[in-house]
C-alpha cells in the first residue's frame, strides 16, 4: 500500500471543500499546483466534496484551462477526465471587486452542487443554534508577490464568508527584505488573521526534511552527539545543473540568497538547530525553530562568497547576464556561500556552512553533519564521522563510519552505512511536497508552514547582506556554467572547518 492509501482520513472527511487557485494560467499553477491536487484526488485524499476553481486573467475556454492545467500531469486520460469534472475556470482581474464577485457565485454555485451529493447533510446550525463551520474554502496564490495584497483584499471584501473556514495560501517570496516583509504581513493580516495564513515553504513538504525531527529526537544516539561536544561543523548545500533561463526577470530582482537561502535552506537549518520542541503540536515546532532562529546573528560579507555563472567552458550555455531579461551589469549572485553561528550552548562554535548555486556541476540538496576528529592513541589517523542527509534527488541518509578493511590486512578505511529511501521502502511513495502541504492546508496542520515571527527573524539575518549586494559593495566571482562554482568555493569550506568530501 501507498503512503496515501495507508491515510483515507482525509477522504473520509464531510466538509464541502472549494480550493481556489488563483494565477492558474501560470507556471507554478501548472508545474505543480494541479499536478499535487490531481495526486491527492487520485489518491481519494482530497475531501469528499470538492470542488476546484481556476481564476487568472487570461481568457480560456475550459477546455483550454483543462489543456493548460494537465500539461505535467502524467497519468491516463481517463483519471484526467475524472479530476478535471470538479475543476473549473474563472477569468478575472486581481483588483476588481465585480470580477470577485463572480467568483463567490462561481464557489457558492459549487457549494450548492455539492450539497446535494451530501444525503446526511441536514442541518447548518448546531443543537445550540451556532453554525456549523463545515465549508472548507481554500485560496491559493500562486501569483507573482506584487497581487498578494490586492487579491487578499478583494477576496476579503467580496468572496471571504465568516461561516465558513477560509484558509489563504501564500508562496514564497515573502518580500525582499525585513521591511517589505513585515509590510507584507501587516497588510494581509488586515484581511486573514495568523490562523487562516499559510506561508508556503515547500522545502518543509519534503520528505527528508520533515525526517529530520524524527531522526534527531526519536534516536537517543543521534540526539546525544547533536550538539559542539561533537559536531565539527554542519553543512547545508543546495546545487543545481541548470541557470536562470526563462526566469531571468524574476530571479534577478532576488538573487539566490532570497531565491533560495532566506527560506528554504535556513529551514532546514532551523530544524537541525532547535531544542526539542514541547510537543508535536504545530507551534511547539514553530516555537522552537523560532527561538533558534532567534539565535542567529546576521551574516557578514567577510563570511560570504557570492559567484555569478559565465558561459560553459565549451560555449555551448549561456552566462547569466546572457538572459535578455536580465540587466547587462547586474549584480545579482547565483552563487552563495556562507557562514551562519547559532549562539546557543548546543551550538556556539559550531559552523553552519551554507551553500546554493546554479548552473553547476551537479544536482543535489545535503545536508552534511562533520563531526569532530577524533585522533585516539589506537587510530591517530583517522577521517572524521559524517552523517549525511540527502534531500534529493534521491532520498537517502548515510553514516560514513571506519571500518577494517575486510581481508587480511589491519588497514582501516572509511566506509558508509546506508539508508537509500528508494530501494528500501519500495512499496512507499514519496509524495510530491506541494500534495503534502496542501493536504496540510486542508487539514488545518500549520507545522509545515512559515509563521510571521520566523520569518521576520530570516530577514533580520539576511537582510543587512543583502542591502551590501544591493548596493554593489561586492561583486560576485564568475565561474563557467557547469564548474563547481567560482574559484576560492573548496577553500572558502576549508577555512571554516567543513573539509569538501570527495
Ligand atoms: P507566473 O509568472 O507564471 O505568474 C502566475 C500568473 O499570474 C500568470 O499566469 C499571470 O496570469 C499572472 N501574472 C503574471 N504576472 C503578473 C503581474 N505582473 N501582475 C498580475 N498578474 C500577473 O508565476 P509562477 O507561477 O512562476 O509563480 C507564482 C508564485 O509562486 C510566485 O510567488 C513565485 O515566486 C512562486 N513560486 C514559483 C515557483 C515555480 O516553480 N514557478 C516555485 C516556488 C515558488 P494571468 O495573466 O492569466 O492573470
Ligand atoms: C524554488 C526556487 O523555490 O525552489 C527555484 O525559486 C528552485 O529557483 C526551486 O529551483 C528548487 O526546488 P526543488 O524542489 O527543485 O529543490
Amino acid at each position: 500500500m501507498s503512503v496515501f492509501e495507508t491515510n483515507p482520513v482525509f477522504a473520509e472527511k464531510q466538509d464541502l471543500t472549494t480550493i481556489v487557485v488563483f494565477g492558474a494560467s501560470g507556471d507554478l499553477a501548472k508545474k505543480k499546483t494541479f499536478p499535487a491536487l490531481f495526486q491527492l484526488f487520485k489518491n481519494n485524499l482530497l475531501p469528499k466534496h470538492t470542488r476546484v476553481v481556476g481564476y487568472a486573467r487570461t481568457v480560456m475556454e475550459h477546455q483550454d484551462f483543462v489543456k493548460k492545467a494537465s500539461s505535467f500531469i502524467k497519468d491516463s486520460q481517463e483519471k484526467i477526465d475524472e479530476f478535471f469534472k470538479i475543476c473549473s475556470y474563472v477569468n478575472g482581474s486581481y483588483s476588481q471587486s465585480e470580477d470577485f464577485v463572480r467568483l463567490r457565485l462561481k464557489i457558492e454555485q459549487g457549494e450548492a452542487d455539492m450539497k446535494t451529493e451530501k444525503v446526511f447533510y441536514t442541518s447548518e446550525k448546531d443543537i445550540c443554534g451556532r453554525i456549523i463551520k463545515n465549508k472548507l474554502r481554500v485560496y491559493y496564490m500562486a501569483l507573482p508577490p506584487s497581487v498578494f495584497i490586492s487579491v487578499s483584499e478583494k477576496i476579503k471584501e467580496n468572496v471571504y464568508d465568516a461561516n465558513v473556514i477560509n484558509h489563504l495560501v501564500i508562496e514564497k517570496p515573502f518580500g525582499l527584505d525585513r521591511e517589505s516583509c513585515k509590510y507584507l504581513i501587516d497588510n494581509i493580516g488586515k484581511n486573514f488573521t495568523e490562523s487562516e495564513v499559510f506561508r508556503t515553504d515547500h522545502y518543509l513538504g519534503k520528505e527528508m526534511v520533515k525526517n529530520i525531527i524524527v531522526l534527531r529526537f526519536a534516536n537517543k544516539f543521534y540526539e546525544s552527539v547533536w550538539n559542539k561536544d561533537h559536531i565539527d561543523n554542519i553543512q547545508i548545500t543546495f546545487k543545481e545543473p541548470f541557470g536562470t533561463e526563462g526566469r531571468g526577470g524574476y530571479f534577478d530582482q532576488y538573487g539566490i540568497i532570497r531565491d533560495v537561502v532566506q527560506n528554504h535552506l535556513a529551514q532546514v537549518l532551523s530544524i537541525l538547530a532547535m531544542e526539542c520542541p514541547k510537543s508535536l503540536d504545530a507551534e511547539d515546532i514553530r516555537d522552537s525553530k523560532a527561538e533558534v532562529l532567534r539565535h542567529i546573528p546576521p551574516v557578514t560579507l567577510d563570511e560570504t562568497l557570492l559567484g555569478q555563472y559565465v558561459k560553459s567552458t565549451d560555449g555551448t550555455k549561456p552566462g547569466y547576464l546572457d538572459d535578455e531579461t536580465v540587466s547587462k551589469d547586474s549584480n545579482t549572485p547565483t552563487y552563495a556561500s556562507m557562514v551562519m553561528h547559532v549562539d546557543t550552548d548546543r551550538w556556539r562554535g559550531v559552523p553552519f556552512i551554507i551553500k546554493a548555486a546554479k548552473a553547476v556541476e551537479t544536482a543535489k540538496v545535503v545536508v552534511r553533519i562533520q563531526f569532530k576528529d577524533v585522533s585516539t592513541n589506537l587510530f591517530p589517523n583517522i577521517s572524521r564521522n559524517e552523517l549525511v542527509i540527502q534531500i534529493s534527488p534521491k532520498e537517502s541518509i548515510y553514516l560514513k563510519t571506519v571500518v577494517k578493511e575486510p581481508g587480511l590486512s589491519n588497514k582501516i578505511i572509511m566506509s558508509s552505512l546506508e539508508l537509500e529511501y528508494r530501494d528500501v521502502f519500495t512499496k512507499n511513495i514519496i509524495p510530491d511536497p506541494y500534495a503534502a502541504l496542501l493536504l496540510d492546508v486542508i487539514g488545518n496542520d500549520h507545522s509545515n508552514f512559515v509563521r510571521e515571527d520566523e520569518l521576520d527573524e530570516a530577514w533580520r539575518i539576511f537582510t543587512p547582506l543583502l542591502n551590501s549586494i544591493d548596493q554593489g559593495k561586492i561583486k560576485p566571482l564568475p565561474y563557467p556554467y557547469g564548474s563547481r562554482g567560482p574559484e576560492g568555493g573548496d577553500k572558502f569550506n576549508a577555512k571554516f572547518g567543513g573539509y569538501v568530501p570527495t
